[in-house]
């Protein structure tokens, strides 16, 4: 069904590259992400890769949602389908998706040594570089520096600084006919993205990562209690009762709307708010996402996206060939310009041109370094079953369903259950 879907979509979303006709040109198909100005900027780097090469590039779309995305590679990929030549994967798939996909270090030609060390270390398992590092993430908070300026407010550093600071100003904006204003917008469904919220609210109240570095189950503990009772106050007060079904377009829709005090997203919604047409531009500032306490840490989840090669392509070598042309400094430096897409070279986040353009890459480098990593590596092909198990179970806490104490309580033995025989416990 869904792989019929896909095809579906790539005949309506596929876009060729090249004009030029050409007995021998091969068509290599990638498939890119659509959020914000994503699908555009993917569209302009395969097309300057098919002028340099003189091959077609086709286009496919696919779910915003990366857990949408990921059923669907699962799909195409177990099914050995030649469709896709080049994946854009998540940074917590290269575990999952690694034996579907070809070894990159024959065509690098050392250039992986430009990238974060860290994200190569992710990239590569058992030996292999399944993928190449595109761009790199880490959530962090976007405040209206206008509203915090006419009503006399600090930038918040503590999540009770923000739910203080944003009750006032949801509370005096409505008072002055701005009805539609709440205080704080995120991303609540249940989906990957809950899983990267939920993380950084824990791991800022000292709570741990939900499982260690070395496979040792940790999230049933007072902090993390705390942090969840935290956000669910948040829902219905602060925030939307419609956050709970919100990802991140749909936060950035209010926040760009001009409706919320603050968000919290990833840099890409920084190009867009600062767009020409956008409502809110340079009304808008970027910082490090709030700590639980005063001893806490500012937490961002460590995101990003990385582009493979499927194991089944006809077209390797000239795959392989547009990935590194993707992932190169000048792609890099282009998209980093044009859309606040953090890029995975070091050296760039000294250039000045990047700097001018997305000056938070330099302000909050080291939340971008040192952005806080899903338990993908340690669970390995089963973290998309950890990661489900805690967004459910926070879901869960949100929406009243549970307490945050039963519901961590019941998600600690699931994980139990999970990890038994998977990996160290
Ligand atoms: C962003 C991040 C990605 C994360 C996703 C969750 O796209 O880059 O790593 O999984 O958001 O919604």
């Amino acid at each position: 069904m869904k792989l019929k879907a896909l095809s579906q979509v790539a005949s309506l979303a596929v876009f060729s590259s090249l004009s030029i006709s050409q007995v021998q040109a091969a068509t290599i198909t990638i498939s890119c992400g659509a959020v914000g100005a994503e699908f555009e900027l993917c569209q302009e780097g395969t097309k300057a890769w098919s002028k340099k090469s003189g091959h077609e590039v086709q286009l496919v779309s696919t779910p915003n949602s990366s857990t949408e995305r990921l059923s669907l590679y699962q799909q195409i990929l177990s099914a050995g389908a030649k469709d896709i030549d080049v994946f854009q994967i998540d940074v917590v798939w290269p575990g999952m998706l690694q034996n579907h996909l070809l070894d990159l270090k024959p065509y690098t030609n050392g250039n992986e040594e430009q990238h974060f060390p860290s994200l190569i270390k992710n990239n590569t398992v058992e030996g292999r570089l399944v993928a190449m590092p595109w761009f790199t993430d880490a959530g962090v908070l976007y405040y209206r520096k206008d509203l915090l300026e006419k009503y006399n407010q600090e930038i918040p550093i503590t999540w009770s600084q923000l739910t203080e600071v944003a009750t006032r100003i949801q509370a005096s904006e409505r008072a002055a006919g701005q009805e539609k204003m709440w205080g704080f917008v995120w991303q609540g469904r249940a989906y990957e993205g809950l899983t990267c919220d939920a993380l950084e609210w824990i791991y800022s109240h000292n709570g741990g990562t939900i499982i260690s570095a070395t496979g040792k189950i940790d999230i049933y503990n007072e902090q993390s209690v705390q942090a969840l009772n935290t956000a669910r106050d948040w829902v219905g007060s602060i925030s939307p009762k419609g956050v709970l079904n919100y990802a991140e377009e749909e936060a950035r829709g209010v926040f760009q709307g001009g409706n919320a005090v603050f968000m919290r997203n990833w840099p890409y919604a920084w190009s867009l708010a600062q767009a020409d047409n956008s409502l809110i531009k340079d009304k808008v500032g970027v910082t490090a996402l709030p700590k639980g306490s005063s001893d806490g840490n500012h937490a961002g989840t460590l995101g990003g996206w990385q582009l493979a090669v499927s194991k089944y392509s006809a077209h390797a070598d000239l795959a392989a060939d547009l990935v590194m042309y993707l992932t190169s400094y000048t792609e890099q430096k282009r998209r980093a310009i044009k859309g606040s897409y953090n890029p995975t070279i070091d050296a760039l986040y000294k250039d000045e041109e990047v700097l001018a353009k997305a000056p938070f890459f330099g302000d909050l480098y080291s939340s971008f370094v040192n952005g806080v990593p899903r338990p993908s590596t340690v669970t390995g092909k089963h973290y998309s079953r950890v990661s489900s198990a805690f967004f459910n179970a926070t879901h869960n806490v949100l929406s009243g369903k549970a307490s945050a104490k039963k519901a961590l309580k019941k998600l600690e033995k699931k994980l139990k259950r999970i990890g038994k025989g998977a990996w160290t416990l």
